[in-house]
């Protein structure tokens, strides 16, 4: 097969085409999405009709899966998905839509927070797959922001304040944003803020990217509010209309985003019926600065 690209937004994502995910890729398929990725940052693959088994043989093409503990409150006996695969879903393991005053539905709301994924991590993730199963009646679009955008269009001054600022990210800090604060010993220990750099350098093109994430909660050596206010500011600029691309999702969509340069979103959608989306994670093979060790 002779898979093609096609750019279908004016600063990022391309479409792939020619390409059937089920089945084992060759060495070329894999460099020609690789590629992609580097250059589009987002790909969107349409007519997927794959199984658990396959999303995450095509995910492990381009690095190890990320374990996912950690990174939310549902208890492992409560999950709905098999290890290594990532529920973000609006249901539970009864396949129900959860209910509204769950605890789990609140903090599954923080995916309409724009974030990049697993930058909680201390090695936070390479690249998500995310693949439309059931699609939602109203809304549930995902929104994609280029963060490599968002860095080359800020002036010389902010580049230069910024270069060297290292921000701490918990999932405290995004849930904190929507009221969440009744988190048990057992979760903060969890949730432990992690250190990542504001800006990032790709290790592949060599392009800079903001590295934000409604998980970063600070930044280091800077008073709370100021650096709140910093963040608050850039994020404003890095998701202004012109470097976003919303996707409608059509059933059986897999779309590839590369974490260490978008953030994304999922916007609201009736959550009295189901949304059934299922991502696999690509783990990152490198802190992107040194952590604090525990005391
Ligand atoms: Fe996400």
């Amino acid at each position: 097969m002779n898979t093609s690209i096609r750019q279908i937004h004016p600063v990022f994502v391309g479409e792939v085409s020619r390409i059937d995910i089920a089945r084992p890729l060759s060495p070329e398929e894999v460099a020609a999405i690789e590629a992609g990725m580097d250059r589009y940052a987002v790909l969107v693959f349409r007519d997927q009709q794959i199984t658990d088994e396959q999303q995450m043989a095509f995910s492990r093409n381009f690095g190890r899966l990320e374990d996912a503990r950690g990174g939310n409150i549902t208890r492992p006996e409560d999950k709905r998905l098999q290890v290594g695969m990532n529920d973000v879903s609006n249901l539970g393991k009864d396949g129900r839509p959860l209910d509204r005053a769950s605890r789990e539905r609140a903090f599954n709301l923080g995916n309409m927070l724009w974030h990049s994924d697993s930058s909680f991590r201390a090695i936070p993730a390479k690249y998500s797959l995310l693949s439309a199963r059931v699609v939602n009646p109203k809304g549930g679009n995902t929104e994609f922001a280029d963060m490599r955008a968002a860095y080359d269009t800020l002036d010389a001054d902010t580049k230069a304040l910024i270069e060297d600022l290292v921000c701490e990210h918990s999932l405290m800090y995004s849930r904190g944003a929507l009221g969440m604060s009744d988190f048990t010993e057992e979760e903060r220990a969890m949730f432990r803020p992690v250190r990542q750099r504001l800006v990032r350098t790709h290790p592949v093109t060599g392009r800079k990217s903001l590295y934000l994430a409604s998980h970063a909660g600070g930044i280091v050596d800077m008073p709370v509010a100021e650096a709140r206010i910093l963040l608050r500011d850039l994020t404003e600029h890095a998701t202004q209309p012109g470097f976003v691309y919303a996707h409608t999702w059509r059933p059986w969509d897999l779309i590839i985003w590369d974490n260490r340069q978008m953030m994304h979103r999922v916007r609201r959608f009736d959550e009295s019926q189901p949304r059934d989306m299922r991502r696999t994670t690509v783990a990152g093979d490198a802190p992107t600065v040194a952590q604090v060790q525990a005391a």
